[in-house]
């Protein structure tokens, strides 16, 4: 049988976090180093689909492939197409729920595979047109960002219900990601921001001016391949990150760790409490060091990425 394949990757939100819910930019990266992959091949019956949380039947499916029938509903509907006889493997490397774009990844990889599947082609504007139906239903009211990261090759700097500007990557260093097996608590993070604003209404706003200024200064370290510029810029923006108390003390420990093990700077990455954190290294030798340092103290999982050739 021939199978029909769509991919698409995780994201990583490099610096600008929580800034960014205040008008200020943020960059995110396109992570690689978390494949999705769907492949659709032709099968009797009604639609069926595997994946790591459920599989059978997608009728009977639980809630949380919702977005899922969603989507194959409307596109079913715009090609003129009835969706049925369908098997669709899901296969994602994405831990869900560690603001890694799972959700709009794989539905990335799912429109990608199901235009092939019906031979149309795809432009980037209904690529994201689709993504956003799927992503409304899971997550409410999505920022866009996940969608067009996930979806592309290219770092993104953006400014949330603004811009979304795609730039090239003319520096080589290696992230390190890792998960301090705490789920992360964004919206929890995001809400005691807003408090803060309410206590201390100078004082957060400097916080948030700062961090801001960090992502402008962070793309041009990164259009100019300065390397241990960026490693500043990372590990300063932790420190404004802990004073906005969106950090804790699992994400703390692990960038502690990172600096001790030689990264040019570390910060949390994401929502914060828990969740994951990022470090950067000069080498693929020192990103190995520092790997293995993180998993001693704690870290359930960890990824290296390149970042030079996006
Ligand atoms: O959890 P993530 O990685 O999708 O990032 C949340 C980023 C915040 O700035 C904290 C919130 C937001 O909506 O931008």
């Amino acid at each position: 049988t021939q199978h029909f394949i769509g991919k698409a990757h995780g994201k990583i939100i490099l610096i600008g976090e929580h800034a960014v819910v205040y008008g200020e930019p943020a960059i995110a990266l396109p992570f690689k180093a978390a494949p999705v992959e769907v492949s659709i091949e032709k099968d009797t019956g009604p639609v069926s689909v595997s994946s790591d949380y459920y599989t059978g039947p997608l009728e009977d499916a639980p809630g949380k492939l919702e977005n899922i029938k969603v989507l194959l509903f409307e596109i079913g509907k715009e090609l003129g197409q009835t969706i049925n006889n369908l098997f669709i493997k899901i296969t994602s490397h994405i831990p869900p729920e560690r603001g890694m774009g799972s959700s709009a990844a794989v539905s990335t990889a799912l429109i990608r595979a199901l235009f092939q599947y019906f031979n149309v082609q795809l432009n980037e504007e209904q690529l994201l047109a689709y993504i956003d139906i799927s992503e409304k239903i899971v997550h409410g009211n999505p920022s866009g960002i996940d969608a067009r990261v996930t979806s592309s090759d290219a770092p993104i700097f953006y400014k949330k219900n603004q811009f979304f500007e795609p730039f090239p990557i003319n520096i080589s260093g290696y992230l390190i990601v890792a998960d301090t097996g705490k789920k992360g608590q964004t919206s929890h993070a995001v809400a005691d921001v807003a408090t803060l604003f309410n206590d201390d209404y100078e004082k957060t706003t400097k916080l948030i001016q700062n961090i801001g200024e960090r992502a402008i200064r962070a793309k041009l370290a990164i259009i100019h391949n300065d390397l241990a510029a960026l490693g500043t810029l990372l590990s300063q923006t932790h420190e404004l990150l802990k004073e906005l108390t969106v950090s804790d003390e699992s994400l703390d420990h692990l960038v502690d760790t990172a600096l001790k093990a030689g990264a040019l700077g570390a910060k949390l990455t994401g929502g914060g409490r828990g969740g994951c954190m990022i470090a950067l290294a000069q080498s693929e030798r020192y990103a190995m060091v520092i790997k293995n340092k993180l998993i001693e103290q704690g870290a359930i999982n960890t990824w290296v990425h390149a970042l030079e050739g996006e």
